[in-house]
C-alpha cells in the first residue's frame, strides 16, 4: 500500500514573484497536530519527488494549505509553482514534526519565531484555540527581507480577529510583529538583533524572554535556527526540548531542506 495520498489542487495564490500558497483536498483519514508537516510532491519521470512542507491550515478544516517559496531551478518548487486548479499532488499519510504545544512546559507567553516560509506552521498554530487557552499572550514574529514577503499579514490582522469561535481570544492575546531587513518598514532588523537589543520587548510591551514566563517555537532557515537556538540557550537561559515527547522551554523545526 502506498504511503502517499493523491490530492487535488483547489486554489493557488501568488503573493509575489517568489512566494505562493495553495489549497488541496484532504483525505478524511489524514489526522495531524497543528504545527506538524507532511511530505508533498509531484511525480517526476514516474517517481515521486517529495519535500517537507508544514501544513499552514488548522486541523479542523477539510482542506490542506501550504505556503512555498519558488527556488529558481529548485527540483520541486520550479515545478510546483506552475500548479493549476485541478492538478494532482502527492501528500504523505504520516504527519510529523516538533512544533507541538505539548512539548512545551506551561508558562505565560508563547513566542512563535519565523523567517520566510517558516511562517507556515505558525499559521496553523495561531488558529489553534488551545494555544490561547494555555497562554496569556501569543507573540508571532515574522522576519523577512522585503515588505512584499509579509504574506498573510492581512489574514492575521483583519480576518483572524473576526473569527466567530476564537476571534475574541485573538484580539486579546495575539501580538503580530512583522519585521523587514532590506527596505524601510515600521519594524526593522533581524529577529536575533531585535531580541538581543531588547527592541522587540520594548515594542510589544513585555519583559525580556526568561525561563519562568516564556516559551518559544522556531521555524526558518538553518542559519536562523542555529543562531536562535544558541541565543535562547546561552543568553536567555531557555532549555530546548531534547526530543519528541520530552517537554522543554522551546522547540525547533529542522525539516527545512532545499526545495
Ligand atoms: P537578512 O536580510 O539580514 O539576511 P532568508 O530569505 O535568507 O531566509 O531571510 C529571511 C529573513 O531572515 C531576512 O530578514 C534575513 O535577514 C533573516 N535572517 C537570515 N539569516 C538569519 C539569521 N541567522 N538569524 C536571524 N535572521 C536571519
Amino acid at each position: 500500500m502506498s504511503n502517499l495520498n493523491t490530492e487535488r489542487v483547489l486554489s493557488v495564490h501568488h503573493w509575489n514573484d517568489s512566494l505562493f500558497s495553495f489549497k488541496t483536498t484532504r483525505d478524511p483519514g489524514l489526522r495531524f497536530e497543528n504545527g506538524q508537516f507532511v511530505m508533498i510532491g509531484l511525480e517526476v519521470e514516474g517517481r515521486p519527488l517529495m519535500r517537507a512542507y508544514s501544513i499552514a491550515s488548522p486541523n479542523y478544516e477539510d482542506h490542506l494549505e501550504f505556503y512555498s517559496i519558488k527556488v529558481p531551478n529548485g527540483p520541486l518548487t520550479s515545478r510546483l509553482q506552475h500548479l493549476q486548479v485541478g492538478d494532482n499532488i502527492r501528500i504523505s499519510k504520516k504527519p510529523t514534526g516538533t512544533l507541538l504545544l505539548d512539548d512545551l512546559r506551561p508558562a505565560k507567553h508563547l513566542y512563535l519565531l519565523a523567517t520566510g516560509t517558516g511562517l507556515a506552521p505558525f499559521l496553523s498554530l495561531i488558529q489553534e484555540p488551545e494555544a490561547y487557552e494555555r497562554y496569556e499572550k501569543v507573540i508571532l514574529v515574522h522576519g523577512v527581507r522585503f515588505v512584499s514577503e509579509l504574506a498573510y499579514a492581512e489574514f492575521i490582522t483583519q480576518q483572524l480577529p473576526e473569527n466567530e469561535f476564537f476571534g475574541e481570544q485573538v484580539r486579546d492575546k495575539l501580538i503580530y510583529y512583522p519585521t523587514v531587513t532590506r527596505e524601510p518598514f515600521r519594524n526593522q532588523g533581524r529577529i536575533t538583533e531585535l531580541m538581543r537589543s531588547g527592541k522587540l520587548f520594548e515594542d510589544i510591551g513585555l519583559p525580556r524572554i526568561n525561563p519562568q514566563d516564556d516559551r518559544a517555537m522556531l521555524c526558518g532557515s538553518p542559519a536562523m535556527l542555529d543562531d536562535l537556538d544558541q541565543m535562547l540557550t546561552n543568553e536567555f537561559d531557555l532549555k530546548v526540548s531534547p526530543r519528541l515527547g520530552e517537554p522543554g522551554d522551546f522547540v525547533i523545526e529542522r525539516a527545512f531542506v532545499e526545495k
